[in-house]
């Protein structure tokens, strides 16, 4: 009989489930009903580790209520905005992400959401599928081609680094801003910009990449959307607060901004209606690490955590 107890949050794939049944007595939740915070809390009694996801608001109400026996809370995903570390801290009790294993999935929908955006693949569908593809014509939604163009990263972690080597592939010019130059070694070519300002006028294409914070809170604003080139591509596969939706409406309508490919939205799943209304958006439900390997990955990666701190080590990914 396995000696410690794991609550999943939520359904997580089957092979994760598997080791997790096998190593421990699994608290699963097979119809994958999302749990509101008195819930987590509920579930947790026997727990020992509990393995939340992204979706969950884990708040330093539900923080503070976790049984003493919780030892480690291991997210299922990279970004941590939707925990409150400080209150993890102050209970004691060990947080963990899952960084690298998603880096490739989410490059992979960004890069998704710059060629669906630039080339206008909402529309061809919509045409298509409702029927209305009368043929071939020369001048049928013309998109934007990505070659020749700039493309300014903000955020130049490791998913805005993997970004850039996809790009490259495409032609297109590389700018970044970050808190810090990268070590030029890693560059590989592309230039750095010491704030968004800087950054903004030169960026044809744009692809945000930076962690939810206070501080990137709604960094595209209108008056940053005013700097970028009219009609400038806006991608954000990285969280939906980055940016201020009512502004990036109101650009997508006028022109300055000629289209959005969105994977993240403030307050999702309850996007801002404005952006179902636009043809110039390419919209994804927030889809970046959907992919197969890479939420196995992501899995493993939180059981690694859990096994480390269940085991008296170190967690690999500790971010309080
Ligand atoms: C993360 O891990 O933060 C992603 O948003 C999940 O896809």
């Amino acid at each position: 009989m396995p000696e410690h107890t794991v609550l999943f949050t939520r359904k997580l794939p089957e092979a994760v489930e598997r080791r997790a049944a096998h190593d421990y007595r699994l608290i699963a939740n097979p119809d994958d009903r999302p749990p509101s915070g008195d819930e987590i809390v509920a579930r947790s009694q026997d727990a020992d580790a509990v393995v939340c996801c992204v979706a969950d608001r884990m708040t330093a109400g539900v923080f503070s209520r976790l049984p003493a026996r919780v030892r480690i809370v291991a997210s299922f995903g990279v970004g941590t905005d939707h925990l409150d570390l400080a209150a993890a801290k102050a209970r004691g009790v060990v947080v963990t992400n899952t960084p690298e294993v998603l880096t490739d999935a989410t490059a992979e929908v960004a890069l998704l959401l710059l060629l669906g955006a630039a080339r206008r693949a909402y529309e061809g569908q919509e045409m298509l599928r409702a029927g209305r593809w009368t043929g071939w014509t020369p001048t049928q939604l013309m998109g934007r081609q990505l070659g020749g163009k700039r493309l300014g990263i903000v955020g130049m972690g490791r998913i805005g680094q993997a970004m850039a080597r996809r790009a490259r592939g495409f032609g297109v010019e590389i700018h970044y801003t970050d808190q810090r130059r990268l070590p030029p070694e890693r560059e590989e070519g592309a230039v750095f910009h010491p704030t968004v300002e800087e950054l903004l006028p030169l960026s044809e294409l744009l692809s945000l990449h930076a962690p939810s914070t206070p501080e990137t809170r709604h960094l595209l604003d209108a008056r940053r959307l005013g700097l970028l080139p009219r009609g400038a591509i806006v991608v954000n596969s990285a969280r939906g607060d980055l940016v201020e939706d009512e502004a990036l409406i109101a650009a997508l309508r006028s022109g300055q901004v000629g289209a959005a490919g969105l994977d993240v939205y403030q307050g999702e799943p309850a996007i801002h209606p404005g952006y179902r209304e636009l043809p110039n958006t390419f919209l994804l439900p927030h889809l970046g690490s959907a992919t197969v390997e890479t939420r196995d990955a992501m899995g493993f990666r939180a059981l690694d955590n859990v096994d480390a701190v269940l085991s008296g080590r170190p967690p690999p990914d500790r971010v309080a």
